[in-house]
């Protein structure tokens, strides 16, 4: 006998744990939500009586503002926290400060934290809805479907598609995202980069090509998505300078010729412009930077009303 797809009450901590049927209904609903998000009256009241708190230890503009709006636009009451204006600053513990807001009965929590593994810890001490936001270098699930998402409206299609990552995988939470669910979806992954910035795992996982020049990896590709380099995560000295990563690395428009000619553009955002990726690229064209954006709201839409519509059931 057949069973429902459902994803409700589940945490969302990382790509990994959804298989690519689930990925498939999140992308499906999104299309669904993005109608919503496109008209000129946005509120539905799909979760009205539903309470989300967004939890912020890092800073963020998309993420944090697009699942704020994502759960408004739902007619969710929404709660934001930054850890510099509350009372984190005073040392009250990632425990008791997830403790707090679970007694205020929030149904679900949007986290992000540096630490690795932040989400799933607290998806082992609190009730409410875990959503991670992204947990040091390890995860980033909602970017990695909104990726998803703008591969598949303006390609057609996911399965079979060549990709290339550029950069800095090494700190990057979204590469990683983005490895878990093109994996899923039957994407056909190129990466390249310096080599202290590309994790030994990538060497070892099956359907992935590491290409020592960027030039090898941007070949035929349908996709060119560029990492930001986080100099905040590194401690220095993994490439000479950031005028050479972009000589040698960075995303140029004589690059991108190498790609498809119907090629698109990603960047998780925020770009760091002149290094690995050119202005002109950047605001090129072929560059969906900003649909990511768009996107997002939708992506995180369809997160929320799979994950919650109906009540918890944890
Ligand atoms: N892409 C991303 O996570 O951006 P923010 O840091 O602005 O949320």
């Amino acid at each position: 006998m057949s069973r429902e797809l459902s994803l409700k009450g589940r945490d969302i901590l990382a790509l990994e744990d959804f298989s690519a049927e689930e990925i498939r209904l999140i992308l499906n609903t999104a299309k669904e939500m993005k109608n919503i998000v496109g008209r000129d009256i946005k509120k539905v009241p799909a979760l009205r009586g539903k309470s989300i708190v967004t939890l912020f230890y890092e800073p963020s503009t998309r993420t944090r503002t697009s699942f704020e709006l994502a759960g408004k636009y739902l007619g969710a009451d929404v709660v934001n926290i930054t850890s510099g204006t509350s009372s984190i600053v005073k040392g009250e513990s990632l425990r008791d400060t997830l403790y707090t807001i679970e007694a205020m009965g929030v149904d679900a929590i949007v986290m992000r934290h540096k630490a690795e593994g932040a989400a799933a810890y607290a998806a082992s001490v609190v009730s409410p809805v875990i959503v991670n936001a992204g947990d040091g270098a390890h995860a980033h699930p909602s970017q990695g479907l909104l990726n998803l998402y703008t591969i598949e409206e303006n390609m057609g299609k996911l399965e079979g598609l060549k990709v290339a990552i550029l950069g800095d995988v090494l700190h990057s939470r979204v590469a990683r995202s983005d490895i878990q669910g093109m994996r899923k979806m039957g994407l056909e992954i190129h990466i390249a980069g310096p080599r202290p910035l590309l994790p030994r795992f990538l060497h070892e996982e099956e359907g992935i090509t590491v290409h020592d020049r960027v030039e090898d990896a941007i070949e035929d590709a349908d996709v060119v998505e560029v990492l930001r380099i986080q100099l905040e995560r590194m401690k220095g000295g993994l490439f000479p300078s950031t005028r050479e990563y972009a000589r040698i690395y960075g995303l140029s428009e004589e690059r991108l010729k190498r790609a498809n000619k119907n090629a698109i553009v990603l960047h998780p955002g925020p770009m760091n412009r002149g290094w690995e990726i050119s202005e002109s690229v950047a605001y090129h064209v072929q560059s969906r930077i900003q649909e990511e954006v768009k996107n997002g709201v939708a992506v995180r839409m369809a997160l929320f009303t799979l994950a919650l519509m109906g009540g918890k059931h944890k």
